[in-house]
């Protein structure tokens, strides 16, 4: 996802930003830029792909003296990946980097318009550096500016912007996407949107709270809150370990994508949710057409997302739709017909047998889509058509975000289909954007289940086996979360639909079988609830997870209520990493690389 670094020093300023960005590289871009300050001079450099290009731009650019510098690694959102789209922004005498999404950007952009504003890139982020150039011509001082066009905006951001008219500055902003400020021995200031692009540079720093803002020179650090106060600078060491900084201080990569996924999540939804419906860019307005049926295939986590997409497209878009596991479809001569659409779902788009069954399903001549998180990998080069999931660079072999991701992906389209196909009431499809629009904060891991499931982890470290049980939408994530924890804690663990217990599997329970039960409130609780009963009858150890009271359960996991189960779902979805992590860190396992697991499954 987008890096930013920043630079107020008298060092060589193209060779810290670069430095900077190339520490930020492995949350994944697609272009780069830089732009520096010197002399009230800007100099600016922007490049597609790889930070080698962006260098290769500037390979001629030398500076020496003082100088301020930002520098920005985009992942395309709003707008294609090309050197226009590529931050800095630029106004007439201003720059600007920012990560995250202005939500009202098209409202300001059409105001600033009218108002003589010339834009030209596609992105959300060109309106900031315009509107602060608009309320530079009556303010009192470019800070001022500064405040006026923060009030304006609506959305996440981290933002850097720079002017000529203040040689020595940078205005600083964060609501929503991190940012950190550092500083050093050196009188050097430094900014990153994460703590790896400083490592080695300062020596402490500062990690800016929501609705902070503020301005910096090379000797002074002014920093406002939300309220406009002036808030006292707390700096903290910063560690020298670079692996460390890239976990942003989490224990595992793991933890880090389970905590990223709010942030990650608004990523994934930016651009893709209007009023009334779903809007994916990316798709041919053709890719529909003549298809009455929906075939999806996966493997591992990518599977079970792939059956939550089985309930919401049927149901929602009232459209034919099954499943299949990539490894078992290649080899048992399927009939296709033409009619169908073929969807591949995979993280990295290089898993073998998914990509094996898309060349088939090519083959035979079905349209193909794939869902991937990869741009450029080999299942999105071979498809039709592709829908970016947006998660950023997962390193953690036990996928959490990416999951996430996808299944977010899949529910908007099942409402894009079902306002293609007007299968869903208006005010239907309305009511579940904005539950969509909720996701990022539905997501937020909250502390105290944390706590509470970091105390229980040691309960649930033996025993001879784990029943994951949930129905609807809650049994592919039953069979998500017995996958997580099998991965890394080496335990045995099953999914299972809830109902499905007693045709066989209950004949295990006793107290040292735990089951892991997920009983929305708004998806068959009263049904599931009597499933989970008669395992407790059976004296297995329950484990519930639920925002309503369970009296039958040895261990009450309680969510929060929601309105909808979908929010059910997301929510639940957490607890079980995090339950799964807890008990693998107990267990002493390498929570990022279990034994015998690969990230990209590129053999069959
Ligand atoms: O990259 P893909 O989504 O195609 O990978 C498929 C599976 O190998 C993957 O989801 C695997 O099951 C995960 N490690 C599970 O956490």
């Amino acid at each position: 996802m987008c890096g930013i670094v920043g630079y107020i020093g008298t060092k060589p300023v193209k060779e810290i930003l670069i430095d900077g960005l190339r520490e930020l590289e492995y949350r994944g871009y697609d272009s780069a830029g830089i732009a520096v300050l010197q002399n009230h001079q800007f100099s600016l450099f922007k490049a597609v792909g790889k930070l080698i290009n962006l260098e290769e731009k500037a390979q001629k650019f030398e500076s020496t003296g003082f100088s301020v510098g930002i520098g920005h690694t985009r992942w395309a959102t709003h707008g294609k990946p090309t050197e226009l789209n590529a931050h800095p922004h630029v106004g007439s005498s201003s720059y600007v980097v920012h990560n995250g999404i202005i939500e009202n950007y098209q409202e300001l952009k059409s105001k600033l318009t009218a108002q003589g504003s010339h834009f030209i890139s596609q992105t959300d982020t060109e309106v900031i550096v315009h509107l602060f150039e608009f309320h530079l011509k009556t303010a009192s001082s470019p800070f001022e500016a500064f405040t006026k066009t923060l009030e304006e905006l609506e959305g996440a951001y981290a933002i850097l912007l720079v002017t000529a008219s203040v040689n020595d500055t940078i205005f600083f902003a964060k609501q929503g996407s991190p940012m950190i400020v550092g500083r050093n021995q050196e009188n050097e200031t430094l900014f990153g949107s994460s703590d790896a692009a400083l490592i080695g540079k300062c020596h402490e720093v500062i990690y800016l709270e929501d609705g902070h803002y503020g301005i910096a020179t090379a000797d002074k650090i002014s920093l406002y809150d939300k309220n406009n106060n002036q808030v006292d600078l707390h700096f903290t060491p910063l560690s020298e370990n670079k692996l460390s900084a890239q976990k942003d201080g989490h224990r595992f990569f793991m933890e880090k994508e389970i905590y990223e996924q709010g942030t990650v999540l608004a990523d994934t939804l930016m651009g893709r949710l209007r009023d009334e419906t779903v809007y994916f860019e990316e798709l041919p307005p053709e890719l529909f057409d003549g298809i009455h049926s929906i075939k999806l295939c996966a493997c591992g986590t990518s599977y079970h997302a792939a059956l939550v997409a089985t309930y919401l497209l049927e149901r929602h878009a009232k459209i034919q739709t099954s499943v299949e596991i990539a490894s078992e479809f290649r080899y048992r001569e399927p009939l296709l017909s033409p009619d169908t659409l073929f969807v591949v779902i995979s993280q990295s788009g290089e898993t073998a047998d998914t990509l094996e069954s898309l060349k088939m399903a090519k083959k035979a001549g079905l349209k193909t889509l794939v869902i991937c998180n990869v741009d450029n990998s080999s299942m999105v080069r071979l498809a039709d058509a592709s829908i970016l999931t947006r998660a950023g660079i997962e390193k953690g072999v036990a996928s959490t975000k990416a999951f996430a991701t996808q299944v977010s992906v899949l529910w908007m389209l099942s409402l894009h289909l079902a306002s293609e196909r007007k299968t869903l009431q208006e005010n239907e499809i309305a009511r579940q954007i904005k539950l969509l629009r909720t996701l990022p904060s539905v997501v937020v891991v909250d502390n105290s289940i944390h706590e509470q499931l970091r105390r229980l982890s040691k309960r649930y470290l033996h025993g001879h086996g784990f029943f994951f049980i949930g129905r609807d939408v809650f049994f592919p994530l039953a069979l998500e979360g017995a996958l997580k924890l099998k991965e890394i804690s080496y335990l045995h663990a099953e999914g299972y639909p809830s109902g499905e217990m007693k045709h066989g599997p209950i004949a295990l329970a006793d107290p040292e079988l735990f089951t892991i039960a997920l009983l929305p409130q708004h998806k068959l609780y009263d049904k599931t609830k009597s499933n989970v009963e008669e395992l407790s009858a059976r004296d297995s150890t329950i484990c519930s997870i639920s925002p309503l009271d369970f009296d039958k359960a040895d261990d009450h996991i309680r969510t929060h209520f929601h309105e909808d189960y979908m929010l059910e779902f997301f929510e639940m979805m957490v607890v079980l990493q995090l339950l799964s992590m807890e008990i693998a860190v107990r267990l002493g396992n390498d929570v990022d690389m279990p034994r015998n697991l690969a990230k990209s499954v590129t053999v069959e």
